[in-house]
Order: structure tokens, then sequence, then C-alpha cells
């Protein structure tokens, strides 16, 4: 690991930080660097996780601010209050599916609410040029479009070629965002990512959903054939790579974070369900808790795995070729990925416990559980952990009805 030992310490504006890899992001940078200031801006949309506000809140270098990155004026008090020197941008409207649904609130975020604080940053930047050190954006390898099987993968220099709208807005944002390098030589980087994972993230994405669908004995749905290949990574590696870049990275470059993982999302599916089926065989207590999932009765969780209809557009192939951020910044990515899927699965798992622990008293659970259990399963039931975990992603009331903004040095922004 790379030694940063007498560094300066950092104050940091995170947007988008309390969605998923911001969520991981936070508990990362919170725990190596405790000596930097992180100020946390998100507007807390359907995909945030609130919890992460209680799960920092007495922690003295972090600042929660709920607010959006489109507001001018909410983003430069933030800057000027605290004195940012960094800002990593994670705010973005990033499911794809919602993406085809209905495109209106990824050009707004991603294309409108990047250049908003990409204007605002600037002008901080350019009042205070010695202070400010770096704009990093997060960006994905969607950009790059869809690979065949024989093809070599994406480098920094391959061409954008998006796709779905989500990308085409992400891909965007990274164009504004290299103008303001070319134009203004404003210290800004981008690093484009492969699929993340890891905790906290939102439960309409693959990894979750299969978990969560499992246990409750749903059908696990799988896109056309299931053999588009993504390269998977997880979010702490990424978290590592970004990490590398903002010390190291030269700004006005982009860099590939990936790690040379690809699988199809047929083999992702079915190694969830192995991991399902090897925590019940080591904690015989879960039966009682998820009496639905095939792995109570003994049985395999791969039986649930049906396919459905192709989404439309469906990119086929993502690969992410990582030389540049190794050769330069000595990027590793940790642990198998064996290992990091299977305790993802584990986290899943004990967090949709925890929350039927909360909605279903303990003495109740087991006896509606075991009883819904004998009951022929109704075809058109939604997953209840699913419900469950929807619901608890709703922002406190508390917060709605706040706009904390932020003054540096005041213990009731650091919420
Ligand atoms: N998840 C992945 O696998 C992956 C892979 C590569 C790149 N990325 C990129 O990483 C970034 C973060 O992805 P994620 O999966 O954590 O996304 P996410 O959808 O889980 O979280 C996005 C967060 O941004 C917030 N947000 C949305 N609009 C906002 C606005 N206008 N102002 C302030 N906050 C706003 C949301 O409330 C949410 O908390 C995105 O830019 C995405 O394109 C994600």
């Amino acid at each position: 690991m790379t030694d940063f030992s007498g560094r300066e310490p950092r104050r940091l504006l995170v947007t988008g930080a309390l969605g998923f890899i911001g969520s991981n992001f936070l508990s990362y940078w919170l725990d190596r660097y405790p000596e930097d200031l992180v100020v946390a801006l998100d507007a807390m949309t359907y995909a945030a996780n609130p919890e992460i506000i209680d799960l920092f809140s007495q922690n003295p270098s972090f600042v929660f601010c709920r607010g959006d990155i489109r507001d001018t004026r909410l983003v430069e008090e933030i800057l000027d209050g605290h004195r940012i020197d960094t800002v990593v941008n994670f705010a973005a409207e990033s499911h794809v599916d919602r993406s085809i649904a209905d495109a209106d609130a990824f050009v707004s975020t991603n294309i409108n609410g990047v250049y908003s604080l990409l204007k605002t940053c600037r002008k901080y930047w350019s009042v205070g040029r010695g202070h400010f050190r770096r704009f990093h954006h997060i960006s994905t390898d969607e950009v790059y479009g869809s690979l065949e099987n024989s093809d070599p993968p994406f480098t920094e220099n391959s061409p954008y070629r998006p796709n779905s709208p989500y990308s085409a807005s992400k891909a965007a944002s990274d164009f504004l965002t290299r103008s303001f390098v070319k134009t203004y030589g404003f210290p800004a980087t981008i690093s484009n990512c492969s699929n993340n994972f890891g905790p906290y993230q939102h439960p309409e994405k693959l990894i979750p959903m299969t978990v969560l669908k499992l246990l409750d004995g749903h059908a696990v749905p799988v896109y056309g054939d299931g053999r588009q290949i993504r390269d998977w990574l997880h979010a702490r590696d990424h978290c590592r790579g970004i990490d590398l870049i903002l010390h190291h990275g030269k700004p006005g470059e982009t860099y590939n974070i990936g790690s040379r993982n690809e699988r199809t999302n047929l083999e992702i599916i079915g190694m969830i369900c192995d991991c399902i089926d090897g925590v019940f065989a080591s904690d015989p207590g879960l039966s009682g808790f998820f009496p639905r999932c095939p792995a109570a009765v003994g049985r395999r969780s791969r039986e649930l795995i049906e396919h459905v209809a192709d989404r439309p557009g469906h990119d086929r192939r993502y690969g992410v070729d990582n030389s540049k951020m190794v050769a330069e910044l000595g990027f590793c990515p940790t642990e198998s990925f064996e290992e990091q899927l299977c305790r993802t699965v584990g986290w899943y798992v004990a967090r949709a416990q925890e929350r039927l622990s909360v909605v279903q008293p303990e003495s109740k659970q087991q006896d509606v559980r075991q009883s819904e259990r004998e009951q022929p399963e109704t075809e058109s039931s939604e997953s209840e952990l699913l419900e469950i975990e929807q619901s608890e992603r709703k922002p406190p009331e508390k917060v709605l009805s706040e706009r904390n903004l932020p003054v540096s040095g005041q213990p009731e922004d650091r919420l």
C-alpha cells in the first residue's frame, strides 16, 4: 500500500455521498484519513442510503448537507464555508433501466448538474488558485459502448460510443469535465470504472436483488441468455483507485479502473446462489428467518434462475484495461473475487435478517413466515424483502424538512 505518512490533511466535498459507491467512499476515507474533513452533499433521491448519516453522526470529521449539485448558491457556500480543496463527484442518476423508461432526470443531473458543479468549482478555484487541489469526476466504462468477445478491453483511448441514455449522459459529463481542463486549465481528473459490487447497493441492482429474491423464494430473472459480460470490482477497491488518483494522478488525465475480472451475468447469479447455499449450511438458524429460500429446505438456490426478455439495447460486454492505473499509480485490487462476493452476499443476508427483525417482532416472525412456507406461492406477489429494503431508503422526515447549510465548526451541521 502506498505510504501517505506526512501528507497534508485535505478538506473534501463528496457529492452523491449517500449513494452506493459514495457510502463506501465515506467509510474508506474517514477510516483511512481521520485528520481530513469530509463534507457529504446529497440530494437524497431514491438511490441514497439515509442510514449513512447516522453511521457517521458522531465523527467530528464528517459534515452532512442535504442538497443538489445544481444548487449553485449552496455549493458556493460549502466551498467557501469549509475551505474545500478537493471535490469528488459521485452524484448521478445511475440506473440504466430507469434511463430507458425516462431519461429526463439523467440529462438534468448528469449533464446540467455536472456543468453547474464544474462552473461553481472553477469560479472558486480561479479566486484561490493555490488552495484548490483537485476536482475528480467519477464515470463509468459504459461510455465506451459494447465489446465483442474477441475485442481487447477498453483503454483510456477507446472511442466513446454510449448506447443507453444513462451512458450518453455520463459521456456528456466526461466531455464537459475534459473541456474545463483543456479550456481553463481546471485541475480535474476523470475515472471510468467497471461494474462495482459491495455493501449499500440499491436493491434494484443485480447482486442485492438476486440475494433478496432468493431469500424470499422468488424466481431470479436473468436478462436474455445471461451471457452479457461485465468486469466486476469491489467498491472498496474502486475507492483505493480514487485515492491513488487524488494523491498521485496527473490533473487533466483520465484513468480506467477495473480488475480484469470479466464474468457473465449468469455466472455471477450462479455464484450468488452457491454463496447463499453456503451461508445457510453454516448457519441453520437462517432457515427460520427465510423459510421460502430453497436452501432453507436443503434445495439448491440455482433452481430459482429464470430467463426473461432481454433489456433493449443491452450491451454485450464491458471489459476494462487497467494497465495505466497499475503502471502509473501502482493500483492493485486486493482480494479474491469469490471471497469478496460471498462476503457481500453475507452482508445482504445479515441486513435482510436485521430488517425483518424490526418489521416483524421475533415471536410473531417465525410463526408467520413458517405458515407462509406451507402456502403455495402466489405468482404475482412481489418480494417482501425487496419492499422492506426499498421502504428503508425513504429519507427520514427530520432531514427532509431541514436545509442543512454548512458553516464550518458548528456542531449542528454535523448530523
Ligand atoms: N455502480 C456502479 O457499478 C458504477 C460503476 C462505474 C461508475 N459508476 C459511477 O459512479 C457514480 C456513483 O454511482 P453509484 O452506483 O454510487 O450511484 P447511486 O445511484 O447509488 O448514487 C447516486 C447518489 O447521488 C445522489 N444524487 C443524485 N442526483 C443528485 C443531485 N442532483 N445532487 C446531489 N446528489 C444527487 C443520489 O441521492 C445518490 O445518493 C456514478 O457517477 C456512476 O455513474 C457506478
